[in-house]
């Protein structure tokens, strides 16, 4: 039977069509926390841009707010291949085996911004995102949140307020050592279940930026907050090895450059992000925001800087001496 020339050429065509369809890759990036904050807002730009530069070839699904997965199982998804890319905060890769992370958590250990950037954007920062790949994972990028507030139902001004409260904390021994370093009990819970967990009252306080207490509206929940900034809390972002490398180089390129981008971008509105976050909860009138004095913060400094010490075994000595290397 002789088919009409038109109908095989639109076959043809068709069958073009299905191949280009088929042809896209996608992405999938889960993370935890709300759009509306630096991460969530990374991440919206990221697949924007990547779907934008690789002209299409490549379309990232961001799932937010723990939709897809929570901390501990997003973790396992990325080596599994489930999901395919993901920005941990930089205070969960201990489970992972990788420890060498938790120097970030060090209380402290970072005056500022500038500081941070000297190691996330240095040698330091890389060698610390290639210990990654014996785990199957490839580390892209570092993504900036802020420095951390403390939060409870009882004012914490002194060290002693500290004393005696249940702390709602991220899966790494370091956070761990620090509130028991101030007399606190703390508990590991994931972080979509931590407003919860401050509602019925498993905890009674916790640490994170203004822009996630906000977000996760936990300012409904703490009645008091300290303008602590005693440690910082920002995020690596990281994709399975595997997926990464059978990536077509081209796109591979385009896509390093979509995250080069996303990364600018990132560390340019979270100071921002955070400063509203914190207007937005003075404003609610529900959390009373105390700044500690001068004092009460040197009494706080001295109290967590034995942790560096407590915690060179775990997280290893030359890492620690790199960071305070690099910070100067
Ligand atoms: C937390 O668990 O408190 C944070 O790691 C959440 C996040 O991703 O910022």
């Amino acid at each position: 039977m002789q088919f009409p020339v038109k109908h095989v050429l639109a076959c043809a065509l068709l069958a073009v069509g299905a191949t280009v369809a088929h042809a896209q890759t996608v992405i999938k990036f889960s993370h935890v926390v709300a759009q509306d904050t630096p991460k969530g807002k990374a991440a919206e730009f990221f697949a924007k841009k990547a779907e934008e530069l690789t002209g299409g070839k490549v379309k990232v699904e961001v799932y937010a707010n723990s939709a897809l997965y929570k901390d501990k199982e997003e973790m396992e998804a990325l080596q599994l291949g489930s999901v395919q890319m993901l920005a941990p905060s930089l205070a969960k890769f201990g489970p992972l085996g990788v420890k060498e992370f938790e120097v970030f958590d060090l209380p402290f250990i970072f005056d500022n911004r500038d500081d941070l950037h000297k190691v996330t954007t240095g040698p330091v920062g890389q060698k610390l995102l290639d210990k990654l790949q014996k785990r199957g994972i490839t580390g892209l990028a570092y993504w900036d949140n802020g420095f951390k507030i403390f939060s409870s139902n009882k004012p914490i001004h002194q060290v002693a307020d500290y004393k005696g409260q249940k702390y709602r904390i991220q899966s790494s021994k370091v956070l761990e050592a620090e509130i028991r370093a101030l007399g606190g009990i703390p508990q590991v819970i994931a972080f979509g279940e931590t407003y919860q967990a401050l509602q019925t009252g498993v905890v009674d306080a916790t640490e994170n930026p203004p822009s996630n207490f906000y977000t996760q509206k936990m300012h409904e929940v703490q009645k008091y907050a300290s303008m602590t900034n005693h440690g910082y809390l920002g995020y690596a972002v990281i994709v399975n090895k595997k997926f990464w490398d059978g990536l077509d180089a081209t796109v591979r390129g385009q896509l390093e450059d979509a995250m080069k981008q996303a990364t600018a971008y990132a560390n340019q509105i979270a100071q921002d992000e955070n400063d509203q976050a914190l207007e937005a909860v003075k404003k609610s009138g529900k959390t009373t925001i105390y700044t500690p004095t001068a004092e009460e913060r040197t009494a706080l400094k001295k109290a967590l800087v034995p942790v560096h010490k407590q915690m060179e075994s775990r997280i290893g000595k030359e890492t620690i001496q790199d960071v305070y290397q690099a910070t100067g």
